[in-house]
């Protein structure tokens, strides 16, 4: 049979992973997908330098909407990135007749629905697995390998370059900014890397996989969103002597009032094998009623790992190409009339435990008008510690920090609570709160 025929939109780091990685293992390739897969054209902006990836067979262009035109052309894949031309071209596509891999997280994230209404009517598929945990076949296991459970939640290490930051920040004693610049050099970071360490990035891939898992549609702007660049050395290492590790987690779950989402620092504890996820590396935690909690673990990011996905995209694609749409895995793993409206939740319905760190004035009674309050607020506590803050010498005698770690409560509860203590003469710095996990 004649090689379906792929045109590649962009081929930077992950395009030109995948057209070296296609090549490569053509033949295996070609076996278990029936057919042989061939990517014939390419548009690049720099035209001179795809070619010199592609080599002189492959048909260079600098415009995508040429590929998109090629009738000959059955696969368009996206490598381009961002939410402006990138949605135009997946679109026009659509619209095309063509079938459509992207590893564009933040496309998929804000525009779906629109997305993937499109492709519905037009009988024709939208393949994203390179777009959650780069070469982790998650949405795979998420839309097919867990099918027969009721999933309950997904708690998952997502961005690579926050994870890689947080682990030198920990073993290293560095600096925030100097191991962003570290992440940056190794190409993890994002090409705004404030995507990545505001947990933007994170909080696109966390979606993507709670619209699977929950059946419910794209909701990104529902997402709660915080990302590391507030946390301090200090919190890292009172986590450590209290056994606990602090990770940027993308946490879904399914609650009776509702659905949750949300990124945000977390402490795990230390003994889970997902507090011990270092470097870019990703993890994927996933619990279903009947499998109980599985995890998935791997590269996150680069060239090759997420050329890998594209990949497996491209071979599902030509093995289901001829097959009647309605037999076709759906897009969000439901049937478009089997998708839910169940609320996400607001942050402030949100359930969990907290970490709690005060700099206090070291005086009698401090630590009791403390307590009172979260006392007073129905907030049980779960372990206190108080250290000397060591970085201030010259009034380490009249300053302290407390460490709290509370049980669960509401976040509009803490809220309110954490308003209270913060209003304490003796309260002297803005409170640190971190939310904590036991994912038990
Ligand atoms: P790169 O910036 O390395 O590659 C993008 C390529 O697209 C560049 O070669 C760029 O050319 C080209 N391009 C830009 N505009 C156009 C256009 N209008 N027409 C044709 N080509 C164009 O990005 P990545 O490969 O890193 O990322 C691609 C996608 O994959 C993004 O959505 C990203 O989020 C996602 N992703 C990336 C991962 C990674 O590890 N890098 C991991 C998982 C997902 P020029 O350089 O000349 O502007
Ligand atoms: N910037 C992303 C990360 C790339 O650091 O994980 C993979 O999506």
């Amino acid at each position: 049979m004649k090689p379906i025929q792929v045109g590649l939109l962009g081929i930077g780091t992950v395009g030109s992973g995948t057209f070296n990685v296609l090549k490569r293992n053509q033949q295996d390739i070609q076996g278990r997908a029936g057919r042989g897969i061939e990517i014939t054209m390419v548009a690049d902006l720099d035209v001179a330098r795809a070619q010199s990836v592609v080599g002189p067979d492959v048909k260079v262009v600098n415009d995508a909407r040429a590929v998109i035109a090629n009738p000959d052309i059955d696969i368009v894949i996206e490598l381009i990135g961002g939410y402006g031309i990138a949605k135009a071209l997946v679109l026009e596509a659509i619209a095309a007749g063509k079938h459509v891999v992207t590893a564009n997280k933040a496309l998929l994230a804000v525009h779906g629905t629109e997305i993937f209404a499109a492709a519905s009517a037009k009988g024709v598929m939208v393949a994203f697995e390179a777009a959650v945990a780069g070469g982790i076949p998650i949405i795979k296991a998420l839309r097919e390998g867990l099918t027969a459970n009721r999933i309950q939640w997904i708690a998952g290490i997502i961005n690579g370059t926050t994870n890689f930051i947080l682990s030198e920040m920990r073993d290293k004693g560095l600096d925030f900014d100097v191991v962003l610049k570290e992440a940056q050099r190794l190409g993890y970071a994002e090409a705004d890397p404030t995507f990545d360490i505001e947990g933007v990035d994170a909080a696109h891939k966390v979606t993507l996989m709670s619209a699977i898992a929950f059946g419910i549609p794209v909701q990104f702007d529902k997402a709660y969103v915080e990302g590391i660049t507030k946390l301090g050395a200090a919190d890292i290492k009172y986590a450590e002597q209290l056994g606990y590790r602090i990770k940027l987690l993308g946490i879904t779950k399914r609650t009776p009032a509702g659905i949750e989402l949300r990124v945000h620092p977390t402490l795990v504890p230390a003994k889970r094998l997902i507090a011990n996820v270092e470097g870019a590396m990703n993890a994927v935690m996933a619990h279903g009623d009947a499998v109980g909690t599985t995890l998935y673990y791997g590269k996150g990011a680069g060239s090759e790992p997420t050329a890998s996905a594209v990949i497996a995209d491209l071979v599902d694609i030509t093995r289901l190409h001829t097959a009647d749409a309605a037999q076709r895995v759906p897009h969000l793993a439901f049937q478009p009339d089997a998708i839910s409206n169940t609320p996400v939740l607001a942050m402030s319905e949100v359930v969990t435990s907290y970490y709690l760190r005060l700099r206090v004035a070291d005086e009698a009674g401090v630590l009791a008008k403390v307590t009172g309050l979260l006392a007073e607020a129905g907030i049980s506590i779960d372990a206190v510690l108080q250290r000397e803050a060591d970085e201030i010498s010259g009034e380490a005698a009249t300053q302290t920090d407390v460490i709290i770690l509370t049980h669960d409560c509401a976040e509009a509860k803490m809220n309110a609570a954490l308003a209270q203590m913060q209003a304490l003469p003796t309260v002297l710095q803005p409170i640190t709160r971190i939310r904590k996990e036991e994912l038990a």
